[in-house]
């Protein structure tokens, strides 16, 4: 939907990606002009003052003041408006409208969580109202993050231990993609997510229905198996991925790193879940980060609930 973006830049769907755009142009079409420039210069000089034969020595060079003055101040001048333009964009960016609409973000390895003004926590992808603008405010639980819309031209590191900020008006009720584009650790490239823009009202209708609402606990489960991006570890399939799969794990014996064994029952799961490195199936590595100990009590027995459900 909409345009579809140039070879430089993917499509432009927020109220300030026009503006960086043009920059980002600007600052393109002028390093084109030069470098055109230069290299013709140069290749003229090469055959028209190359050396004809070995006894040759060349006329003394003389400076012409007039040409180093008009190259500096042409340069200055574009380098200033580069300057002023970008300072220009750089505040817009950074300054939210008064009355953005304010969700929390917060970011562990490897999934993004998002908590609503009314507390509704949701994981994976960001639900906003289309035309108005929306300030995120961020913070991480282990490592650096950073979050990067780049169809709303806009990424912000997120830190552990002090917020970050980022705020953007989606032009239009759309799909957009969310990455992680700082290394934070070997399911990095895996923490990915969708900004979903849905016209005002029927963004209230989805806030109204984001929690587990009217699903069973392995309906939920499952929903949340996807948004916390457990799948790329677990497989529900049988096949090895990063972690055990989850498919028949409900009620076998479990042999540990450690040379103990246990039965996999639903204590097993939850604590599996909330403090990974206890407990390190054999032949695997302790790969799993404890972040996943912040879901609510709901969460984790909707998550119990499905994985002893993957038979
Ligand atoms: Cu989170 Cu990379």
């Amino acid at each position: 939907m909409g345009d579809k973006g140039t070879f430089w830049l993917p499509e432009s769907a927020s109220t300030v990606s026009g503006d960086v755009d043009s920059l980002f142009y600007l600052v393109t079409w002028i390093s084109v002009v030069i470098f055109v420039l230069v290299v013709a210069a140069m290749v003229y000089f090469m055959l028209r003052y190359r050396r004809r034969h070995e006894a040759q020595v060349g006329a003394p060079a003389h400076e012409s003041k007039w040409f180093e003055m008009s190259t500096i101040m042409v340069s200055t001048i574009l380098v200033l408006i580069v300057f002023t333009w970008g300072f220009q964009v750089y505040l817009k960016l950074n300054i939210a409208p008064p009355g953005a609409y304010e969700i929390q973000v917060t970011a562990s390895q490897w999934k993004w969580d998002y908590t609503y003004p009314d507390g509704t926590v949701f994981a994976g992808d960001l639900h906003v109202p289309a035309d108005r603008p929306v300030r995120l405010v961020m913070s991480s639980m282990d490592v650096l993050h950073s979050f990067f819309v780049p169809q709303f031209r806009v990424k912000q590191d997120v830190l552990p231990n002090r917020y970050s900020s980022v705020w953007f008006e989606a032009t239009r009720a759309d799909t957009f993609d969310v990455y992680c584009t700082e290394y934070c650790g070997n399911q990095h490239s895996g923490m990915l997510g969708q900004v979903i823009a849905h016209p005002q009202d029927e963004f209230e209708d989805w806030l109204a229905s984001a929690g587990g609402g009217g699903l069973s606990p392995e309906e939920y489960g499952e929903r949340l198996f996807g948004q916390n991006n457990c799948n790329t570890c677990h497989s529900i399939d049988g096949s090895r991925l990063v972690g055990p799969t989850m498919q028949g794990l409900f009620g076998s014996q479990r042999q540990f790193a450690s040379g103990e064994s246990a039965v996999a029952d639903e204590n097993y799961l939850l604590s599996s879940i909330v403090a990974p490195a206890a407990q390190v199936v054999e032949g695997y590595p302790p790969a799993m980060p404890p972040s996943y100990g912040s879901l609510s009590q709901d969460q984790l027995n909707a998550l119990v609930a499905y994985i002893k459900s993957v038979q």
